[in-house]
């Protein structure tokens, strides 16, 4: 395989002053085994999001919107955080300043040891009750009987981002003031898309952060990017990460 080469430009902005932030999505997770959303093989392809991922679609069926996220769930617990996570891991331990806002609800940064995440989509591994809208982390492997109820009776649901549903005002404005503060924002395995996520690396390039896409795939961001690796977060994010300064292997 021929090595990642970045440029000199991108190399000097890496080695400066300042935070770097990566913005992520399902692209950072694909080599977990993670499918991502759009394109061949995601997820909605084979599934209707209007069905699964709705408010109106857990009223009329709690059962089978939890049997998708309990599938997820599963999933993604039997996925290993991959190169991809452990650089930005490695980041965040060289240059604390360092913030990772991800679109990703499946732990795998966290898992990698990134302590902190702004989790713009919530997480896989929390529950919120319907009735007292209180959240509570929960690990467990199998939540039998679906669907799973809080102790109040009412049903808990999945502490996620459904469509239709907006984000929490306090993790999107701290994703604002991270990427306001920027130097560099890495936008990884993301199709840029889904707003208000979308809308970050334009915020961070308005605050005079330099924009680096990494991708294998043309998005609707790659003309706005100051540079574009058409690479697989997995090989380009150690090479960036180290580049940055963290301590990190090279994967051959
Ligand atoms: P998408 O499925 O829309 O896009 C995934 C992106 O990852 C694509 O642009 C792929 O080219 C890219 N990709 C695939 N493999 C990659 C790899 N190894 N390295 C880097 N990139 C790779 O996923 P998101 O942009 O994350 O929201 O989707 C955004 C939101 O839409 C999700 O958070 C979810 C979904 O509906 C909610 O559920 C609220």
């Amino acid at each position: 395989m021929d090595p990642v080469v970045l440029s000199s430009t991108l190399r000097r902005h890496l080695a400066g002053p300042g935070p770097i932030v990566a913005l992520t999505g399902a692209g950072v997770s694909a080599e977990s085994g993670l499918p991502t959303f759009r394109g061949p093989g995601g997820l909605w392809e084979g599934h209707d999001p209007v069905q699964l991922a709705t408010p109106e679609a857990f009223a009329r069926d709690p059962l089978l919107v939890w049997r998708f996220y309990a599938w997820r769930r599963a999933s993604a617990a039997a996925a290993a955080p991959n190169a991809g996570h452990r650089a930005l891991a490695a980041l965040t331990g060289a240059r604390p300043e360092t913030r990772i806002v991800t679109q990703n609800v499946d732990g795998l940064h966290e898992r990698a040891g990134t302590p902190s995440v702004l989790r713009l989509h919530g997480s896989l591994w929390r529950l919120r009750c319907v009735a007292e809208g209180d959240e509570r982390e929960d690990l467990r492997d199998d939540l039998a009987p679906l669907p799973p109820r809080c102790r109040c009776g009412a049903l808990l649901r999945p502490a996620v981002v459904w469509f239709g549903e907006a984000l929490d005002p306090g993790v999107l404005a701290a994703a604002h003031a991270a990427v306001r503060q920027a130097a560099v924002l890495l936008v990884a395995g993301t199709s840029s898309l889904v707003w208000p996520a979308a809308a970050l690396p334009e915020v961070a390039r308005e605050a005079g952060a330099f924009v680096v896409e990494v991708n294998p795939e043309p998005t609707a961001l790659s003309d706005d990017a100051d540079e574009v690796l058409r690479l697989p977060a997995g090989r380009a994010l150690p090479v960036l990460a180290a580049a940055a300064g963290a301590a990190i292997e090279i994967p051959a």
